[in-house]
């Protein structure tokens, strides 16, 4: 297809405001999936991937779409709608998916409003200088209130209130109209035909049959099957065994020239050789600089996975070296700890990526698992100056500390104004610090605030949306980082440190993470034959003491004479407990009161 006649779009939205369900109108009215075979969510298939256990979701798909010219003949034109993971913790893959297009159409539900992601979304859009297409969906919801909403959409993007398309996902309403406007505002993709090829990779899949598959973007030149390509940020050479556009079944084509999207297939395993924002050239006629801004997905957030059964250490290890072949942003080593067995330091790319990986593994490989509490990752310097990277608060160095580093985020919460009290109550508990704030309608606002990022990513989302009966949305960037007075709080069972609960908190929240922490291990740990002192300490300064006092052996003391059967269960319990005990010094402890210690409640 001539460049001038195709269109590479994304669609972007706050999660739920109705993405997946425009995508399937879309191909639908443009005729590539059949009346007969529509069914919800084509391109999520995400039940096909779970029969299968493959990977086959779009991440491209090409419609054909015709509009008059001026003096009304069809022209019948090519729509690439490319897909962007929604997510912030996904900020470089959505900003290289955005790379892919040169529009966007941003999609607000009109009974909602504006949230947190539609913001970040469109911010990556214009950084990416796409032409932005404002939409409002669901407007067949009795409780849209799309004049309002035009208005909030028009004092954001620009324009007039009555430029924003209205429709309906659902019924239909509205899509074509928005396919035409598609079509008149979002411009051709420019680009050399005859410079040396240059193609962006914006997604990679594995897929069990096919190997790695891998979405490209054609910038420059023309990419044909059976050619040698080289990727650009590894030098690694394979052969284009196929290549082929998705409409929405794969279909091999005779090559992609300038502007095109769609997949290459080369025999690879193992989605790290075909990286997210590499660039792919010709071998024979390779371009001599690359499309630029790739980056290498970097960790922020650190957790130790553990089998709740030590014996599954091995099943857990497979299932992480499965998912690595598809996930080119995890990251693990082997680890060990005292209380917890066996185990991984697993890197995430954020909080939300942590959970799919958790979910995934006890899902798809039948796992139970417990994780310790998500930390950040810290710069600490020494007072002669060498520096530390910690990213296990069990490694924080013990010698004189000049000074401790923690990465920070700028982030944004969009709520009804009557919240705005209780968010910043919260957010100045985080060690917040507010940077702007402004009305989006006479009744909602956006608050900006600066947060170092090992306070969100516990449980702050949780404490917002309870504050806030749920109305608040929220999103957040990596910034930077910044100095702060941080310590580290270990945990002590009579004098032995339990090192799955060491933390690196600040200096005024130790007490109180101290307090908590032997005070639920105190509940947890039974008695033993002697006294166990639980203790919380900064360096050698005890700041929390619990006392386990001491028993005779006989299980029963407690329960005078009492009920027989809770008896039973007792000992029975005692006799199951014995098989799995581990030992921190001389003290006995049930694996179960360390899980049930890490699980945050
Ligand atoms: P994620 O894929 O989870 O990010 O969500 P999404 O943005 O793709 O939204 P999805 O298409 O899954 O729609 C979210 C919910 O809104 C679903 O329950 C849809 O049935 C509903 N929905 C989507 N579009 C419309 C619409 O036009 N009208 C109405 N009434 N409901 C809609």
């Amino acid at each position: 297809t001539p460049s001038e006649l195709l269109r590479n779009f994304c669609i972007i939205a706050h999660i739920d405001h109705g993405k997946s369900t425009l995508a399937d109108r879309m191909l639908q009215l443009t005729g590539v999936v059949e009346q007969r075979a529509m069914r919800a969510q084509y391109l999520d298939r995400m039940d096909i991937e779970r029969e299968r256990g493959i990977t086959i979701k779009s991440q491209a798909v090409r419609m054909p779409w015709a509009i008059p010219d001026a003096d009304g003949v069809q022209i019948p034109h090519a729509l690439n709608m490319i897909d962007t993971p929604g997510h912030v913790d996904f900020t470089y893959e959505v900003s290289r998916s955005l790379a892919a297009c040169e529009g966007a159409v941003l999609l607000v539900d009109a009974a909602q409003g504006i949230e947190a992601q539609t913001l970040a979304n469109l911010y990556l859009a214009m950084e990416n200088d796409l032409e932005i297409i404002p939409v409002l969906n669901k407007i067949d919801l009795p409780a849209a209130q799309p004049e309002k909403y035009a208005e909030e959409i028009a004092g954001l993007v620009g324009g007039d209130p009555e430029d924003v398309l209205k429709v309906s996902g659902k019924t239909g309403e509205g899509v074509e109209a928005l396919l035409d406007r598609i079509v008149e505002r979002v411009p051709a993709p420019v680009g050399d035909a005859e410079a040396p090829a240059r193609a962006m990779i914006f997604d990679s899949v594995y897929d069990t049959y096919r190997g790695v598959v891998t979405y490209v973007r054609v910038v420059d030149g023309q990419l044909n099957p059976r050619e040698k390509i080289i990727m650009m940020s590894t030098r690694a050479t394979h052969e284009l065994l196929e290549i082929g556009v998705s409409s929405p079944e794969p279909q091999p084509t005779k090559g992609l020239g300038v502007g095109e999207v769609g997949y290459l297939i080369t025999g690879v395993k193992d989605v790290r050789q075909s990286k997210v924002g590499d660039t792919v050239t010709n071998a024979q006629k390779p371009a001599d600089d690359s499309l630029g801004g790739y980056q290498d997905p970097k960790p922020m957030v650190f957790s130790g996975l553990y089998p709740i059964d030590g014996s599954d250490y091995p099943v857990l290890r497979d299932a992480l070296d499965k998912l690595k072949l598809n996930d080119a942003a995890l990251n693990y080593e082997p680890e060990t700890s005292v209380a917890l067995g066996f185990g991984f330091r697993v890197g995430f790319l954020g909080l939300l990526h942590l959970e799919i990986v958790r979910e995934r593994l006890e899902r798809e490989f039948d796992l139970a698992l417990i994780s310790t509490a998500p930390n950040v990752v810290y710069n600490v310097t020494m007072e002669d100056r060498t520096e530390v990277e910690v990213t296990n608060p069990s490694e924080f160095p013990g010698g004189k500390i000049r000074e401790v580093r923690e990465p920070i985020v700028r982030s944004t919460v969009l709520a009804p104004s009557e919240f705005i009290g209780t968010i910043m109550e919260l957010c100045q508990s985080r060690r917040g610090t507010l940077l702007g704030m402004d009305y989006l309608s006479e009744d909602r606002v956006e608050m900006r605030y600066t947060l170092p990022m090992a306070e969100i990513v516990f449980d702050f989302f949780d404490h917002l949306k309870s504050r806030t009966r749920g109305y608040a949305s929220f999103d957040y960037e990596r910034t930077g980082d910044q100095a702060a007075d941080l310590v580290k709080v270990d945990i002590l069972l009579q004098g032995e440190q339990v090192d799955a609960f060491s933390a690196i908190v600040h200096k005024d929240a130790a007490y109180a993470y101290g307090l908590m922490m032997v005070g639920k291990l105190k509940e947890l740990i039974p008695r033993q034959q002697f006294e166990v002192p639980i203790q919380a300490a900064v360096g050698s300064r005890v700041i929390a003491r619990e006392t386990v006092r001491a028993i005779r052996k006989d299980v029963l003391a407690k329960c005078y004479g009492g009920d027989i059967s809770r008896k039973r269960k007792l000992l029975e319990k005692q006799k199951e407990g014995k098989k799995r005990m581990k030992t921190i010094g001389r003290v006995e402890v049930p694996p179960n009161a360390f899980i049930a210690a890490l699980s945050s409640d």
